[in-house]
């Protein structure tokens, strides 16, 4: 249990001028007739239907059709880009070694993410893509204004080689969740993702080496490897080579002209002087989390 869904939820709108509670989304007990299994019930204890776009409608009609679906979140209707929790609470609470939506509704705001370091919506599915195509694309779309000033690597780099690579232990755990995450999978395409996650394999934080691993096998195309998240570095680091050696990067060559922010050369190897660099930028501030 992450324990800061309720401070979260006091500061949303649908709750200080709406009647939202825990109990819009949430039960105590699965009422009679539930298809689910109490197993699966248990894990959240949602209503049915809590984890889609029912969670708002029933306050938010208007969205109930597709057409205003579509035309709010500029994503087809049946898309993952349209599922509401997906930008207005984006999965950026860290919890049981996972990443599990923010119980304050927000709106993606590349300002905000400056301000505060907490990923943007859009760029956690869109991981491929620099932080300035999600501010550029926030305000053609939805008018939201994007930063006055990005430096060139928020214009250049996609957003996910910046939060594995440079980015605070929180971040990298958020990332690594994500690349794991079949929507974000989807939106960013997988082809580039190894070796980002196998660099966590030895980061500093158990954590994230955990995440790491589990979403690096989660990716098509990973052979099988051994590797134990809480070995010492050194077997740590040889299981990454392992992975890495075993990975042909042609093979699932990342087209360079459709994503030429990731880093990667033509043959899909790392970019080595780019992940030294923006590696030794790493933001190395502590971080604690009680569980
Ligand atoms: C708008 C719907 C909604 C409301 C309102 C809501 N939740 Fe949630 N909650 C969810 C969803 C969806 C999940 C599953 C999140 C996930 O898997 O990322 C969840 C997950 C949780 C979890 C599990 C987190 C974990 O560790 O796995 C807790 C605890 C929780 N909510 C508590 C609360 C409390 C307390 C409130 C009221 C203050 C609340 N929620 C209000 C939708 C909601
Ligand atoms: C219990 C009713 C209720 C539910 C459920 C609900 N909302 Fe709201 N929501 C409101 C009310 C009331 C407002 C305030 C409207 C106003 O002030 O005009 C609001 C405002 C908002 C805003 C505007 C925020 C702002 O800064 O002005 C967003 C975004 C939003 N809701 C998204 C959602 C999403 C996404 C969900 C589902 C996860 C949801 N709401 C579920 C009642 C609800
Ligand atoms: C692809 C991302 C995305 C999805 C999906 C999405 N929204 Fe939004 N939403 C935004 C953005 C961006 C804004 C603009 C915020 C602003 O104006 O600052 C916004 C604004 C809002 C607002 C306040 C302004 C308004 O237009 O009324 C509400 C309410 C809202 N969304 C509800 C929802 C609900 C309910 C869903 C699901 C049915 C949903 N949104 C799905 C991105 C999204
Ligand atoms: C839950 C995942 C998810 C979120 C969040 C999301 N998208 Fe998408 N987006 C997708 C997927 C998946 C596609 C590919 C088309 C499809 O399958 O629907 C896509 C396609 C797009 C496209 C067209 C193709 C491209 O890559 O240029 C744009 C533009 C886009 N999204 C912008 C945004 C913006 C801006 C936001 C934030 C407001 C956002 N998306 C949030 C999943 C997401």
């Amino acid at each position: 249990m992450t324990g800061r869904e309720f401070n979260g939820l006091q500061l949303t709108p649908c709750y200080e001028r709406g009647t939202m509670s825990c109990l819009s989304c949430h039960e105590m007990h699965p009422d009679e007739g539930d298809p689910r299994s109490l197993e699966e019930w248990r894990i959240d204890q949602l209503r049915p239907g809590m984890r889609g776009n029912a969670a708002c409608t029933s306050c938010h009609p208007s969205f109930l059709d597709a057409r205003a679906l579509a035309q709010h979140t500029h994503h087809a209707p049946d898309s993952p880009g349209s599922q509401c929790m997906s930008c207005h609470m984006p999965r950026t609470t860290y919890g049981l070694l996972g990443a599990i939506s923010s119980h304050t509704l927000t709106s993606p705001d590349v300002k905000v993410e400056l301000a505060t370091t907490r990923p943007n919506a859009c760029n956690l599915c869109h991981l491929d893509r620099p932080l300035a195509w999600a501010a550029a694309e926030l305000q053609r779309g939805w008018n939201v204004e994007a930063p006055s000033a990005l430096s060139s690597e928020q214009q250049q780099v996609a957003a996910g080689a910046l939060w594995a690579l440079k980015g605070h232990a929180l971040q990298r755990a958020i990332l690594a969740w994500h690349m794991g995450w079949p929507d974000a999978q989807r939106a960013a395409g997988t082809e580039w993702m190894t070796p980002y996650l196998v660099n966590l394999l030895d980061d500093p934080y158990d954590a994230v080496r955990q995440i790491a691993d589990r979403s690096l096998r989660s990716l098509p195309g990973t052979k099988p490897y051994r590797y134990d998240p809480l070995g010492a570095s050194p077997d740590r680091r040889a299981a990454a080579a392992q992975v890495l050696a075993g990975w042909d990067g042609r093979e699932r060559s990342p087209d360079s002209t459709a994503r030429p922010h990731v880093l990667l050369d033509p043959s899909g190897q790392p970019i080595r002087e780019e992940f030294s660099r923006l590696l030794r930028e790493r933001d190395q501030r502590r971080v604690l989390i009680a569980e």
